[in-house]
């Protein structure tokens, strides 16, 4: 190429990137004019699902502070009437609870006739979600049908009930909380990822209905965000580092000046944003040997030439979870002042059983007789058999040997009957010891499969 002819092709690229770039500027200038945040006086209704707890919670504050009425929607109903207080007093807004389980359709139900009493709507943001973690075989149906339920069917339920009051308006803000897995599906989070993935196409397509109605849509897609949702879940960290977190507030006010701007898709943070524009171009290969090699557990049923117990997939999954071993000692010494050492013993042979780590059942099998527990008992737990129990004991060991089952997801409803036979901090902390446990029996299992394979298959059955 002559130096002339580089120069005018390198004049012409020039003066594309600054025809897109003026476009774009002009574009985000006109979708901040038009704003449904920037509108001055009355706001109208925001309504936020999922507003007990973190970004939802975040979410109901930074609309509360712009003016909006808000209807907090979730389940657990002390949490949204001590918020909603705490915002009707400190911004001055009507401040409205709805309690409602989005994973039950009566609940999605009574949530969609509020929208449509709601003359005002002006704002929905469907953040409820869970977590379900563990190979996809390993989760129970139901605890991936609610999963479904309460991200896909309810967002687009939601969705449908509010857009007619927006568009009869011509202004409204729709926000869909999605994850930075609709970019990334990972072993582990394979329904999750899913749905959320589901979530960001929807909002795409929609975004595309919308243009020049006055409504706006998005999708959130955050990435590891410091909430409850790890700890509610049973999700470990997997040792992810601090400086990959970020704050529930930095989430929001991303989203939010994302709306302003008009950015359909908006994933707070700058490493995040470079991991999913990377997702375009990475190659699918390259995406699945990377999640193969860092993925959690492996599935009981995985053929490992014989051994069929489970185990940590690698170190750094040993590591996570010693870390929450460590971070989390104040909680569980305290899990183990509530629980008694016989009703612990029991629980853990539950867990324990259905693991089969050798270790552990011997050694807490000796524990247990020394808590009390006859020997009869103690076999029986060990066979599977909850039958000699207490009966105030019996619906958590049963429940203990669902969990193991489960993989630490339980299935919800199952998990409901915990918390109203024992109360939410008993529960939490019957949970807790059935974690520590798992601990304990995937160690054990992994320290036997490595005797396994230096043996040729010999030692550690
Ligand atoms: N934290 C992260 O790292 C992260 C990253 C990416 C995306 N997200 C997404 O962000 C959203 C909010 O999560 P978060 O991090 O703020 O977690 P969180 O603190 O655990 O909040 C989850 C919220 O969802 C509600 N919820 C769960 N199941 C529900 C059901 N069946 N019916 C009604 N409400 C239900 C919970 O309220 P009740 O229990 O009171 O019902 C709670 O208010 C979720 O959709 C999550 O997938 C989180």
């Amino acid at each position: 190429m002559t130096e002339k002819r580089r120069k005018l092709v390198g004049l012409s690229l020039g003066i594309a990137v600054g025809i897109v770039a003026a476009l774009r500027w002009r574009q985000r200038q006109r979708a901040r004019l038009a704003s449904p945040l920037r509108c001055a006086g009355d706001k109208g209704v925001a309504l936020i699902t999922g507003a007990s707890s973190g970004i939802g919670a975040t979410y109901a504050r930074a609309l509360a502070r712009a003016g909006y009425a808000l209807i907090l929607v979730a389940r657990r109903e002390a949490r949204l009437q001590a918020l909603a207080e705490d915002l009707s007093r400190q911004y001055h807004v009507p401040v409205e609870v709805l309690v409602a389980d989005l994973a039950d359709p009566a609940g999605v139900a009574s949530v969609e006739a509020r929208i449509a009493e709601t003359g005002a709507l002006a704002f929905l943001v469907n953040n409820a979600g869970l977590g379900t973690p563990g190979p996809f075989v390993e989760n129970t149906i139901q605890s991936q049908e609610a999963m479904i339920r309460v991200h896909v069917n309810a967002a687009i339920r939601l969705t449908r009930a509010a857009l007619p009051v927006m568009l009869a308006r011509q202004s409204g803000a729709i926000v869909n909380v999605a994850s930075l897995m609709a970019f990334y599906p990972l072993p582990g989070s394979a329904t999750y990822a899913a749905t959320k993935s589901c979530l960001k196409v929807f909002t795409e397509a929609l975004h595309q209905e919308l243009m020049g109605t006055g409504v706006r849509v998005q999708a959130l897609c955050p990435g590891f965000t410091r909430t409850e949702f790890h700890d509610v879940n049973n999700i470990t960290e997997r040792g992810v580092p601090d400086f990959a977190w970020m704050s529930a507030e930095s989430v929001v006010a991303q989203s939010l000046r994302d709306l302003e701007a008009g950015q359909v898709i908006s994933v707070p943070g700058l490493g995040y944003r470079l991991l999913a524009l990377l997702s375009g171009i990475i190659p699918r290969s390259l995406l699945y040997f990377v999640g193969y090699r860092t993925r959690r557990y492996r599935p009981a049923s995985t053929p490992l030439g014989g051994f069929h117990k489970r185990t940590y997939a690698g170190f750094a999954d040993f590591l996570a979870d010693a870390r929450y071993l460590v971070r989390h000692r104040e909680q569980l010494r305290a899990a183990m002042r509530l629980i008694g050492p016989a009703f612990r013993e029991r629980l853990m042979l539950a867990v324990t059983q259905v693991n089969a780590c050798r270790y552990c059942s011997e050694y807490h099998a000796k524990l247990a007789l020394r808590s009390g527990l006859s020997e009869d008992e103690v076999r029986q737990l060990l066979d599977g058999d909850a039958g000699h129990c207490p009966p105030e004991q019996r619906t958590a060991v049963l429940y203990a040997r669902h969990w193991a089952e489960a993989a630490g997801n339980p299935d919800p409803d199952i998990r409901q009957t915990l918390i109203e036979t024992y109360g939410t901090d008993k529960a939490v902390a019957i949970e807790m010891i059935l974690r520590m446990i798992n601990i304990g029996n995937l160690s054990g299992n992994t320290f036997d499969y490595i005797l396994y394979r230096l043996s040729g298959g010999r030692l550690g059955h």
